[in-house]
């Protein structure tokens, strides 16, 4: 499949045809690819359970409100956002840039280079994402506006801010995930109508872990048929700006 097929193919599925399952270790692939979406500052703060235990669907059914594209799913794929993993993901994304640096540059430069990596990612970063009740989010906020004064400023920076942006990075995986799993002729529906209590609970998550979304997962019904596809005109939505 060509792109374009495959984002046209993906269509949000409500009913599955539970007589056929999916080769699991292909939905793992497709998640494998996903994991090749960009993320903010390449941080990676998501993870993914990928379901493929039947008593598990149902009680994530039921999570969600009693859906059928979770009830008749075949697997399902949650994924969540890690805010505590700052501090690791930091650690990992700073020594593969050390590396890099070693490899690209000659040894005069290694230490220049080096810096301002550490700057970024042991001092930029947590500073970015430290939270505290919304308080550190509150401090930090005030810093950027008065910061803005002088010079453009990333403003985004309350802790709800930061809840957007690592949502929007776990929903360009998603969405890759989704596009994989179209070019294997696999079905999806992205789901954000559920109980995010019940779902970190089903699947043992801490407190501080957040569920994106949940992709269920399966072959379209061959015998239901697809409702005709909404768009708003393109015109409404596309402004060219030369
Ligand atoms: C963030 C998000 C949340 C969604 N949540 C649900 C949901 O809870 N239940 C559902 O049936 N569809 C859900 N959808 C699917 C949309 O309704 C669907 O994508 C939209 O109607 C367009 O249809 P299409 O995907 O077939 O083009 C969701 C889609 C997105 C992007």
């Amino acid at each position: 499949m060509s792109i374009q097929e495959a984002l046209e193919h993906r269509r949000a599925i409500r009913l599955y045809d539970e007589t056929r399952p999916l080769d699991s270790e292909c939905v793992k692939h497709c998640l494998e690819l996903a994991t090749l979406a960009p993320t903010s500052s390449n941080m990676q703060l998501w993870e993914a359970y990928h379901v493929t235990n039947k008593d598990l669907i149902q009680r994530l059914g039921k999570a969600g409100i009693g859906q059928r594209t979770i009830a008749t799913a075949t697997e399902l794929v949650v994924f969540v956002v890690r805010p505590d993993y700052v501090k690791r993901r930091a650690k990992a994304n700073l020594a593969f840039q050390r590396e890099v640096i070693r490899k690209t540059y000659p040894e005069e430069k290694w230490e220049k280079y080096t810096k301002l990596q550490e700057s970024y990612y042991r001092k930029l970063i947590p500073f970015l994402y430290a939270r505290c009740f919304g308080l550190v989010g509150l401090f930090r906020k005030a810093v950027m506006q008065l910061g803005g004064l002088f010079a453009p400023t990333p403003r985004q920076v309350s802790e709800s801010d930061g809840d957007v942006i690592l949502h929007k990075s776990c929903a360009l995986v998603a969405q890759t995930f989704m596009l994989a799993m179209s070019e294997q002729g696999y079905d999806t529906c992205p789901i954000e109508g559920f109980d995010s209590w019940r779902v970190k609970r089903a699947l043992h998550l801490p407190y501080v872990a957040q569920v994106s979304m949940i992709v269920s997962c399966g072959i379209r019904r061959a015998d239901v048929p697809l409702g005709e596809r909404f768009r708003i005109p393109f015109e409404e939505q596309y402004h060219r700006i030369d």
